[in-house]
């Protein structure tokens, strides 16, 4: 999945970069792909973020310094698909930038961030209370009114990005085989996919049932290649004998990790659709982050798509 976000503020330096760069934050923590920007309807091309700005966002870890503030243009409506101003009076801006044949258009990709992110039900304020749809402007104030600001802010961009994570996880589905010695970890395993609540389907095996992994290894490796479930897990002893006989399953690429940025790597570079996991060598804390860290990330494309394109 992947969204073009656009923030709109005035001057682009302190709102819409605040809400860019604590969106990027969040989606970067749930493995979400989102493209996120800013601009100001009527900013000042190369403005630096305020000095307040900067700092509550450093408090926050995050670094903005490099921002560099941009005038907003009518061909950035077409380029994002969401966009995201601060306040009534932005978003009647953005439309004026357009001809009217083409308002009603772009109006339905334009919403107040307040507006938008009281739709997900997750941004954690109460509703009730809420009558002021815009995010005010805290330019000229105290760093304290910019804190505010910055929480105001992240609390409707943390509901959107928790939104979209929920989103993606339930089109998610997983398929799950394991041989007797990968029994146990597999155990832990569904109960931890559950606790997601991303819908897993367990093939096996069962408690004290002896089998040869090659079987499960093709079954598995043949439902995901076809396209019945989205992503695989397959647990052995090693984890070695599952991906040696994944892999000969066409259109299947097994990865057996045993650490979590190989797992992601697997993902982002490789576009791996099955992950391999070693029962016996693996303890249960690790193997659910392997797991995650997996499950988190999304295949990057790009030169990597080629290399891809050449093994198969
Ligand atoms: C079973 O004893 C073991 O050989 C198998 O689970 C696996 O490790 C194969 O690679």
């Amino acid at each position: 999945m992947t969204k073009a976000v656009l923030f709109v503020c005035t001057g682009n330096t302190c709102r819409s970069v605040m809400a860019e760069h604590l969106m990027r934050h969040y989606a970067q923590e749930a493995g979400l792909d989102i493209d996120v920007a800013s601009a100001g309807v009527g900013a000042f091309s190369g403005d630096e973020a305020t000095e307040h700005t900067l700092t509550v966002l450093a408090e926050m870890g995050i670094d903005a310094s490099q921002h560099r503030s941009r005038r907003m243009h009518p061909l950035l409506l077409e380029e994002f698909d969401l966009i995201l101003p601060m306040t009534e009076s932005h978003r009647r801006a953005l439309l004026d930038l357009l001809p009217e044949r083409e308002r009603e258009a772009a109006a339905e990709k334009i919403f107040l961030l307040k507006e938008y992110g009281k739709r997900t039900g997750f941004q954690g304020q109460d509703l009730k209370d809420e009558i002021e749809k815009d995010i005010q402007d805290p330019f000229g104030q105290s760093l304290e009114v910019y804190r505010r600001t910055r929480d105001e802010i992240a609390a409707e961009v943390k509901g959107i990005v928790k939104e979209w994570t929920v989103k993606k996880e339930k089109a998610m589905k997983i398929v799950i085989g394991s041989d007797h010695a990968g029994f146990q970890a597999k155990q832990g395993i569904v109960e931890h996919l559950q606790e997601r609540g991303i819908a897993v389907a367990d093939w096996g095996t069962s408690e004290g049932e002896s089998c040869d992994y090659p079987d499960m290894a093709q079954r598995v490796g043949r439902a995901v290649a076809d396209g019945e479930f989205t992503l695989g897990i397959l647990i052995c002893g090693t984890g070695i004998g599952m991906s040696i006989a994944a892999n000969k399953v066409p259109g299947v690429r097994a990865a057996l990790c045993g650490d979590t940025f190989s797992a992601r790597m697997a993902r982002m570079h490789n576009d791996s659709n099955i992950l391999c996991l070693g029962g016996r060598v693996t303890g249960p804390g690790l193997m659910r982050d392997i797991v995650d860290a997996y499950l988190n990330a999304e295949f990057e494309g790009g030169r990597h798509a080629r290399r891809v394109g050449k093994i198969e």
